[in-house]
């Protein structure tokens, strides 16, 4: 696209955002591009947070669709449009619904926590919801002697179990972007820059997070690069968080963590990807795709993240 058509299209989804009370919510793993025309950009956690508390009649995801789904279920009375319907999620694809009920009732008596990255009729079986954000936290603020379902993550749940020390049986999902990084390349980039700091997402598998110098969900490691005094970051998740890594430190050096194999040879979520400026643009003119979640699943997927939210705040999270 040329840069004068790409100005057009900004303008009028600037235009189109206010004209209709919109507003756009980017998760870090969007392109610079789409980051930077967002009101509100965020991890997981902060976008649930945002889309419980705003003042617009739309909201337009920036993301894929289990977040527009909970923005949905935080906020049934607006309108919530997610501009590419396909933008799923392996991992929320890894847990269904029919599948969990079957593992609830083979293990009753546990509390359910699922990350959001599943699917609103997961959540709608749960008793907490949580992020990469809050997991520990969640769990370690619950009674030490209570019983836990953590899914759908095995990786992310393996590193709370490994945390809290709970009696914690775990769903064996992943995310596809997550497990695929190169250990044997990480540990090779950590070689040829002797001062750099490896940080991981705690989605990767355990070898990946064995070598991490921090581990943590997208906004930590954002975090971690401004505040550490390390000058390189070799950066284990998807590289779309670069964007505000490279804009929060100006002058530090960010390496994206090799995958093992990939038709991209990058670790971006292809997902994540399928949401362009193009599609934005159509999106808000046309008020479509629109996120629709049955009355029922709403009223019970509410519940857990509500807690989550709730447990967050109580916490300063
Ligand atoms: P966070 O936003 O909690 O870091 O999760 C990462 C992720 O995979 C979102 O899809
Ligand atoms: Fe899902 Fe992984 Fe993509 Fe996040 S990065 S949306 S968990 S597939």
């Amino acid at each position: 696209m040329s840069k004068e058509k790409s100005i057009d299209i900004i303008n009028e989804i600037n235009r189109m955002k206010k004209d209709k009370n919109a507003i756009i919510l980017a998760h870090y793993y969007q392109t610079g591009d789409i980051q930077d025309i967002a009101d509100f950009v965020g991890d997981s956690l902060a976008l649930s947070q945002k889309a419980a508390a705003n003042d617009a009649d739309i909201i337009l995801f920036a993301g894929v669709k289990f977040m527009a789904e909970t923005a949905k279920i935080l906020a049934p009375e607006k309108k919530v449009l997610l501009p590419d319907i396909n933008a799923g999620c392996s991992l929320a694809d890894s847990c269904k619904a029919k599948d969990f009920k079957k593992f609830l009732k083979e293990n009753p008596g546990r509390t359910v926590i699922t990350y959001v990255n599943t699917t609103a009729e997961i959540k709608a079986l749960s008793d907490i919801s949580c992020t990469s954000s809050n997991a520990v936290q969640i769990v370690k603020s619950l009674p030490e002697k209570e019983k836990i379902i953590f899914a759908p993550d095995r990786n992310l749940g393996n590193y709370v179990l490994n945390q809290t020390g709970r009696d914690i049986i775990i769903w064996n999902g992943t995310c596809h972007v997550h497990e695929e990084f190169s250990l044997e390349a990480i540990l090779k980039l950590k070689e040829e820059n002797k001062n750099a700091k490896v940080i991981v997402h705690p989605e990767c598998e355990l070898p990946i997070r064995m070598i991490a110098d921090f581990i943590g969900s997208t906004a930590a490691l954002l975090s971690f690069t401004k505040k550490n005094g390390a000058k390189c970051f070799i950066v284990a998740t998807e590289p779309g968080i670069i964007h505000q890594m490279k804009k929060e430190s100006h002058g530090k050096i960010f390496i994206p963590a090799p995958p093992k194999d990939s038709t991209c040879g990058c670790s971006e979520c292809n997902f994540m990807k399928l949401i362009t400026m193009e599609k934005i643009y159509r999106c808000i003119k046309t008020e479509k795709p629109e996120i629709n979640v049955n009355k029922k699943i709403i009223e019970a997927a509410h519940k857990p993240i509500q807690r989550m939210l709730e447990i967050s705040e109580q916490l300063g999270l």
